[in-house]
């Protein structure tokens, strides 16, 4: 049936909104959550549910039966009301949250939209606690999980790695970029068994926390999750894993954790990984890491904090971007957020697996020197690996418009800084004797003029800025919270806050 046909007014009570292929009844009253704001975050999952039952397909051949869906923290359902109309071969949706108000509008909606006797997908209103959910669910599974919850999705993690079939699909928001950005370790080490450290890569920071959680939880199950997609966006981050079993595999988690070792006065890094791999004869064995690393930092002698465990494998899978793009290149004009996921997935493409990033402003910041510009920096380490006859890689990163990635050593990107220094952006006379400008100036390093070279060839790609980001909306955040009335809190009072 089509939704479309089946569009009548708004009850009273309610208003209509529209988003995608959906019109969803949302009530006058305060009780029930709605956040215009993340039809970003929609418009992404819709297009990663579409690539992903294409991909299962492919996989599964004659036994595909279309995904079992679930969106464990569904609020008004609009998430759910849109993958039902907008995502072909899904065989059911779940629509579950632990609010009754919730679920009453999550029924009118699937009323609303003409699914109510829809068969394909059937639509399952739920009402119960998420982790219940999902932990009864750990034999009976499904394809998809989706979990968009106020701040942090930690509460949910045990259970949902274990509620996924084999290869199946986990989307992960989390909106509390305050613990990930590193301003209260306590917290994220409470929440995500992880400390984070104040660093100008904060942003990739926070996802290699989320990813580190999940590849935790799921170990203890002996499950293994292959990041697709690690999204950092405005006010927060969303990934997107598979999740698959393997006793073997597990055991080889520890290299993919690492501490990351982070210098309080230049903010350089240095990952130090909790285990490593060795082969022998064909066979993989998994051994503790044995170097400490130094301290204090050897570019400009100030001390070291630690971060960690961080998940440091890929971010993103090649060829799932692939088809996410191909996803982004067709989608049908109600899918609004389409340039800045296009610019999105193609910076994503172009990214190097190398962690963290530099943040020019902090550079700059740091030498306490005029502005230098991307180009230069990027041509700087690019003549760096030509005199030291290396090869240096250089990208952008859609987490910070003014971030680079490199595998380049972190002394290439200070032996450029000081050559742009001394080629006529002093640092500034107002910058006290012990701060990390004046001890990177005295530390020794390559000195050479063609360091600044304004004609030294740079790859075309890296420098063409994709847009990433939409108009803001006039409410941008993640969001009110409904009254506390309508959702009860639990014994164990597992309510993701
Ligand atoms: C951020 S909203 C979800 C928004 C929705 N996914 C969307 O795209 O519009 C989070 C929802 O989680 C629900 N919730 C919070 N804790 C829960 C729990 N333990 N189990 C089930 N639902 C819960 C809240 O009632 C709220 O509706
Ligand atoms: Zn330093």
């Amino acid at each position: 049936m089509d939704a479309q046909e089946t569009v009548r007014e708004a009850p009273a009570g309610f208003r209509v909104i529209e988003e995608g292929k959906a019109r969803i009844l949302f009530p006058d009253t305060d009780g029930v959550f709605y956040n215009p704001c993340q039809v970003f975050n929609r418009d992404f999952s819709v297009l990663n549910l579409k690539a992903f039952a294409k991909l299962r397909k492919q996989e599964q051949g004659e036994k595909f039966q279309g995904l079992k869906v679930l969106e464990a923290l569904a609020a008004t359902g609009l998430r759910s009301m849109r993958f039902a109309l907008e995502v072909p071969d899904i065989a059911s949706i779940t629509i579950n949250d632990l609010s009754p108000d919730a679920v009453d509008v999550i029924k009118k909606n699937v009323e609303f939209n003409g699914l109510a006797d829809s068969t394909s997908p059937v639509c399952i209103p739920n009402i119960g606690d998420a982790v219940d959910l999902m932990h009864s669910r750990r034999r009976d599974r499904f394809d998809v999980i989706d979990l968009d919850p106020f701040g942090s999705p930690t509460v949910f993690i045990d259970s949902m790695v274990n509620a996924v079939e084999e290869g199946g699909l986990l989307l992960v928001t989390c909106t509390d970029m305050g613990v990930l950005a590193g301003n209260h370790p306590g917290t994220c080490y409470a929440k995500y068994g992880a400390v984070g450290c104040k660093t100008p890569a904060c942003h990739e920071q926070a996802l290699r926390i989320c990813l580190g959680a999940l590849a935790t939880a799921a170990a203890r199950t002996k499950r293994h999750i292959v990041p697709l997609v690690s999204m950092s966006v405005d006010f927060y981050i969303r990934v997107v894993v598979r999740v698959y079993t393997s006793a073997a595999k597990v055991k080889g988690v520890a290299t993919q954790l690492a501490m990351f070792h982070h210098c309080t006065g230049c903010r350089a890094w240095q990952a130090s990984p909790l285990g490593h791999a060795k082969t022998k004869n064909g066979n993989v064995s998994y051994h503790a890491s044995s170097a400490p690393l130094t301290s204090p930092c050897p570019h400009c002698a100030y001390p070291q904090t630690m971060a960690g465990p961080l998940w440091c494998g890929p971010l993103h899978n090649a060829e799932y971007l692939k088809l996410l793009e191909t996803e982004v290149m067709e989608a049908p004009e109600t899918i609004k957020s389409v340039p800045g996921l296009r610019g999105y997935v193609r910076t994503m493409q172009m990214e190097l697996e190398a962690p963290m990033y530099f943040a020019l402003d902090f550079l700059v910041g740091t030498m306490h020197c005029s502005s230098l510009p991307r180009r230069t920096l990027i041509a700087g380490l690019l003549s760096h690996a030509n005199i030291r006859g290396e090869t240096y890689h250089v990208s952008k990163t859609h987490a910070c418009p003014r971030g680079l990635k490199t595998d380049a050593p972190h002394a290439a990107v200070w032996d450029v800084m000081r050559a742009w220094v001394l080629s006529g952006n002093p640092v500034s006379k107002k910058c006290g004797p012990e701060a990390p400008a004046h001890r990177l100036m005295a530390t020794e390093g390559l000195v050479d003029p063609k360091l600044i070279d304004f004609e030294f060839p740079v790859p075309e790609g890296i420098l063409c800025d994709e847009p990433l980001h939409l108009p803001k909306p006039e409410r941008w955040g993640p969001g009110k919270l409904p009254k506390k009335k309508a959702l009860p809190v639990t014994s164990d009072k597992r309510v993701a806050e």
